[in-house]
């Protein structure tokens, strides 16, 4: 959507500070958070990652107001908001699925919160009209919900979320339910979208790219904990645990390795000038090796380097993506270059890693 620029101010909402002090919430004995703490920053967009359970819709629900902490304080605009009720909170929510009502109109449902809040008639069309363009929905005004595309309800979500000028937006998984290059069309119309609008944003989401495309800061969840937060490239460039780097690089390798003297790491007795983002292991304890694909270069074998069975390589276009075996028996991802030869599946091909991309972390019980 290419906001006009009539409808930039009206996406506009008020903005605040939004404080998360040692929140605590169980479900029947079972704690799904463990007293998180988080300090966002006026208009700054922040992204949930984590696995499914990890309490990332919790953490929403409770800033929302569907649920209550057993312990400690949200603020928004530095006031506790806890005692009020969702409505009372300045928040705008948007869900995987839409939660529209289906038996009003487009413009109904986007007006919904304005005539909840008794706002005048007039001001109530104008800014609908606005929203409509902004969302790139003109024209659907007086549509029913069921005759939307997916991808249509969700910017009628949107708009409805942003009518009532939220101070903090709530988004989980607001994609999740469409497909990949509706997805990534949507990513680029809501990036524009959240630039225009102040308020400060929570996204959950599930797919890394989403996060590192439309958040300023990243915080990764791992069983009710936040296990890291920082600045998307920042996070990107150091995760701080094996855990965070598989999240983070959707789809790297995760090697079993040894810690050698002064830093290096070795892998099936070859050296890896690897990173240490936690603390570098003694010599001979077991390390975790966190490699992606993209870091993998694949030649002809020789005696100083790793060797690798090729399994199959896809032909993706700008690039292929291959899939090996170590000696070890440990599956090995690597994406190579269109330009250099295909590799053959079942011949042997020596496998270097970049020096300096590995992120090398010390193993659990190992
Ligand atoms: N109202 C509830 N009653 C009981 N248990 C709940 C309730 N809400 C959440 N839980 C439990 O809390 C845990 C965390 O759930 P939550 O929905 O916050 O996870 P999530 O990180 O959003 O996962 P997903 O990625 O699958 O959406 C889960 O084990 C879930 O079953
Ligand atoms: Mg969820």
């Amino acid at each position: 959507m290419i906001l006009s620029r009539q409808a930039r101010p009206e996406t506009a909402s008020t903005t605040a500070p939004l404080d998360i002090l040692g929140v605590s919430k169980s479900f029947a004995g079972a704690a799904v958070l463990n007293g998180v703490s988080l300090a966002i920053q006026p208009g700054e967009r922040i992204a949930l990652l984590g696995p499914s359970g990890s309490g990332k819709s919790t953490l929403l629900n409770l800033v929302a107001g569907f649920e209550q902490p057993d312990q400690g304080d949200i603020l928004i605009d530095g006031r506790s908001v806890v005692a009020l009720p969702v409505h009372a909170r300045r928040i705008g929510m948007v869900f995987q699925h839409y939660a529209l009502f289906p038996h009003l109109s487009v413009a109904e449902n986007i007006a919904y919160p304005l005539v909840r809040r008794r706002a005048p008639r007039p001001e109530i069309r104008e800014r609908v009209d606005r929203l409509l363009a902004s969302v790139r929905l003109q024209g659907f005004a007086d549509r029913r919900i069921q005759t939307l595309s997916g991808g249509q309800q969700q910017r009628v979500a949107i708009a409805r979320a942003l009518a009532a000028e939220p101070a903090v937006l709530l988004m989980d998984e607001p994609m999740g339910a469409l497909d990949r290059s509706l997805r990534e069309q949507l990513q680029v119309e809501l990036k524009l979208l959240l630039q225009e609008t102040r308020a400060t944003v929570i996204y959950v989401t599930h797919d890394q790219r989403e996060a590192l495309a439309l958040a300023d800061r990243i915080a990764i969840m791992n069983e009710g904990r936040f296990e890291q937060v920082g600045a998307v490239e920042d996070i990107y460039a150091n995760p701080a645990s094996a855990f965070a780097a598989q999240f983070l690089w959707a789809g790297a390798n995760r090697l079993r390795a040894v810690a050698g003297e002064g830093g290096a790491a070795a892998l099936g007795g070859i050296a890896v000038d690897a990173r240490w983002p936690a603390r570098p292991s003694q010599a001979g304890a077991g390390v975790d090796l966190v490699v992606r694909p993209e870091d993998v270069t694949l030649h002809e074998p020789r005696g100083d380097a790793l060797t690798a069975t090729v399994l199959t390589a896809l032909f993706a276009g700008t690039h292929r993506t291959v899939q090996l075996e170590l000696a070890s028996g440990e599956p090995l991802n690597a994406v190579q270059p269109i330009s250099a030869h295909a590799p053959i599946p079942g011949t042997a091909v020596g496998v270097t890693i970049r020096p300096g991309a590995a992120c090398a972390y010390p193993a659990n019980g190992r």
